[in-house]
């Protein structure tokens, strides 16, 4: 029997809008998993796609003056379209709209009605198109839409339905995400999942009136099948559920499903579960729900008239810096995953994004290759030198990078895989410098001067297999440059650290910068998502020169102080539990805290807001050291201080081992 497919989804997408930076990120870091899959060697299956179905579907139509049918199919080319810019190789994109999902749909549809998990009713209340969501009057703030990131009007319905009997569930939902506790991801979204559940999960109603789109009831086609009963069902419609059954249990269970915040808790963590239990199919593996991307502190979408489009993004930066048009593309790829921890907001800022690709690319990587193939076409002709015994200096390097950027990408954590390569690169340019090999050419010593240019070679190569899940254009560029781009696209992961990895007699093609160094005395404005800025220095990336870092002069240990216990017992250290979280306006990195001491509420500022996000730290406990100092902090009165473990950079919360009061004193 062959090994089960390793199956990764997104959301499928309403065709109500073609994808901005903000949506396109769920599939460009479903491709990047599934490339880094690929190159483990594994067998993947990746699937993307639309959702056609929606009321506000129709209506985005209706306001376009064309034909339903005829604007999704437009949408639908428009997606493939903008997927296929930026390099996403999917092995499969359904449109609910296709006869093999409508076919399962229905049968699903039936089954459950005669099993009982679907029953008639009467339904009474409010209904948000924009989030295509079913709201109780309680649910409602001030009358309009409880979604934050929405709050328009809803509207009132009074129909006679169908509802899935969610509430049937709901102790098996909480049973199976205690048994399997990498089920949801990032783990502080769990307690809200938890929680969402605990408060009393409502049947749901899964039928709409009929007004001329959608799936239709069987045997009763006044009404519709509600959009998200009808969605969800994509993930198995696509691979064979009911139609092909060896292909079907050779894939799912699905690995990783992955998705934004928003569609997290209430659809993907409870609705679809509770559907899976009810047609006895297996749950995924791992729900991962992702944060946003906001610019200016907002939600990127098109709604708030914010959406970057990818394409014009990287046309932009192509123009500016001369990059190819799919290396920009790259370039976004890139950032989007480096700049924030994958499970957490991000802010999109040009000062951000042109600082990553100078810094990241043109600097560091882009440096590494040109310097060595610059030195290789100089002093050998562009032949790659035998090192004889001389190659694999950065060998350890090599490795460090291979296994822990591996890890970081088989945990979905992708910006700590791109930290981890980079380090590589970084060592690799610290190894050109400190052995000199403009100097070993002019003392003839020609056997180390091939080796630490064989070396550093080895060390571009191995950058170029761990990135191109990530930049797959550049990454292909750089082995065509080190004259291995036939071989390239047959290499695994592994071979990043394979001995010797080049063909005597290889001959090089570059360099060619790859990432022309974007110059901030040339125009700008146009590449504007902020309000120009400007930003200091900037060179063009010149072929063979060697942009160093100042050096770091090693700083002398320094003793370990050790402190009186006494010194020790004027801390009062507690334990306190969150009670409120939100940002602090204009900061990116704090958060304002309302925490409880048991007979006492504090308000501290602390810096995580760039690894926690505000709603998932309520109502957990964590370690306060009390008699701080009060302090204003941007404006904000800070009375203690959280303390948490800091692991290169990243801060993680202390929290105790189990449950204890609030005010509990820490010794
Ligand atoms: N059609 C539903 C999903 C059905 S899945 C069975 C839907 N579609 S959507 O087009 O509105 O959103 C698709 C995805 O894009 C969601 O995961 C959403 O979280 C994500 N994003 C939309 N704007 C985003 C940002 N600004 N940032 C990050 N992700 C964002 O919901």
């Amino acid at each position: 029997m062959t090994e089960k497919a390793y199956y990764i989804t997104t959301p499928i997408y309403y065709v109500n809008d073609v994808p901005h930076v903000g949506n396109a990120y769920t599939t460009i870091i479903a491709d990047v998993l599934a490339r880094y899959q690929k190159l483990k060697g594994r067998d993947v299956f990746f699937l993307t796609g639309t959702d056609e179905n929606a009321p506000k579907v129709a209506a985005a139509a209706k306001e376009r003056g064309i034909e339903t049918k005829q604007y999704v199919d437009e949408l639908a080319g428009q997606f493939r379209n903008v997927w296929e810019t930026l390099d996403v190789r999917y092995d499969d994109f359904i449109r609910t709209t296709e006869q093999r999902h409508v076919d399962v749909v229905s049968a699903i549809f039936e089954r459950c009605l005669s099993q009982g998990d679907i029953y008639k009713g009467d339904y009474k209340g409010w209904y948000c198109v924009p989030c295509e969501t079913f709201w109780a009057e309680s649910d409602l703030v001030d009358g309009k839409c409880p979604n934050k990131e929405c709050g328009r009007a809803v509207e009132w319905l009074e129909e006679e339905n169908y509802y899935f009997r969610l509430s049937a569930y709901s102790q098996r939902l909480v049973d199976h995400i205690e048994a399997n506790p990498g089920f949801l991801q990032p783990e502080f979204r769990k307690n809200e999942v938890v929680s969402f559940i605990k408060q009393g999960l409502r049947d749901v109603s899964i039928t709409r009136k009929n007004q001329g789109w959608g799936i239709p009831v069987p045997g009763d086609p006044e009404k519709v099948i509600y959009v998200w009963f009808d969605a969800l069902i994509n993930y198995i419609s696509a691979i064979g559920y009911l139609s092909d059954e060896a292909k079907f249990n050779s894939i799912w269970p699905c690995d990783v499903q992955l998705m934004g915040k928003d569609i997290f808790v209430r659809f993907h963590c409870t609705f679809w579960p509770a559907m899976l239990m009810a047609l006895d199919l297996p749950l995924p593996r791992v729900m991962f729900g992702h944060g946003f991307w906001t610019t200016d502190g907002e939600k990127i979408s098109k709604s708030k008239g914010n959406a970057i489009s990818p394409a014009k993004l990287a046309a932009e930066l192509a123009d500016e810096s001369g990059a190819s048009r799919q290396v920009a593309m790259d370039s976004i790829r890139y950032f989007l995953c480096r700049e924030v921890p994958f499970g957490l907001d991000g802010d999109f800022s040009r000062e951000g994004f042109r600082h990553r690709f100078n810094s990241d690319l043109a600097n560091d990587l882009g440096n590494l290759l040109n310097r060595t193939l610059s030195m290789v076409g100089k002093y050998f002709n562009g032949n790659i030198p035998d090192p004889g015994g001389h190659s694999g200096a950065l060998k350890t390097e090599i490795l460090k990078a291979g296994s822990t950027a591996g890890e970081a990408c088989e945990r979905l954590e992708f910006s700590r895989a791109l930290e981890a390569i980079w380090q590589m690169v970084s060592a690799s340019n610290k190894y050109v410098n400190d052995s000199r090999p403009w100097d070993l050419e002019k003392q003839g010593r020609t056997d180390e001067l091939a080796g630490a240019l064989y070396s550093a070679l080895e060390a571009a190569r191995a950058a170029a297999i761990m990135v191109s899940p990530f930049m797959p254009t550049a990454s292909a560029e750089i082995a065509r440059q080190l004259g291995i781009g036939d071989s390239f696209e047959a290499l695994k992961w592994a071979d990043a650290a394979a001995e010797k990895p080049f063909a005597p007699g290889t001959k090089i093609l570059g360099p060619e910068p790859i990432f022309p160094r974007l110059d901030s005395k040339k125009k700008v404005e146009h590449l504007a998502l902020t309000p120009s800025e400007t930003e200091g220095g900037g060179r063009g990336q010149e072929p063979g020169k060697v942009e160093t870092k100042p050096e770091e002069t090693p700083k002398p240990q320094a003793e370990v102080e050790t402190v009186p216990y006494d010194y020790f017992s004027k801390l009062k250290i507690k334990i306190a539990e969150i009670k409120s979280a939100e940002k602090v306006e204009g900061a990116d990195k704090l958060l304002k805290l309302q925490v409880s001491l048991g007979d006492e509420e504090r308000q501290i500022v602390a810096g995580v807001a760039m690894f926690y996000d505000p709603e998932s730290l309520v109502g957990r406990k964590i370690v306060l050291l009390t008699n701080l100092e009060p302090a204003k902090i941007r404006g904000v009165q800070s009375n203690g201080m959280l303390l948490a473990a800091d692991v290169d950079g990243r801060a993680v919360l202390l929290q105790p081992d189990s449950d204890v009061p609030a005010g509990s004193k820490v010794k």
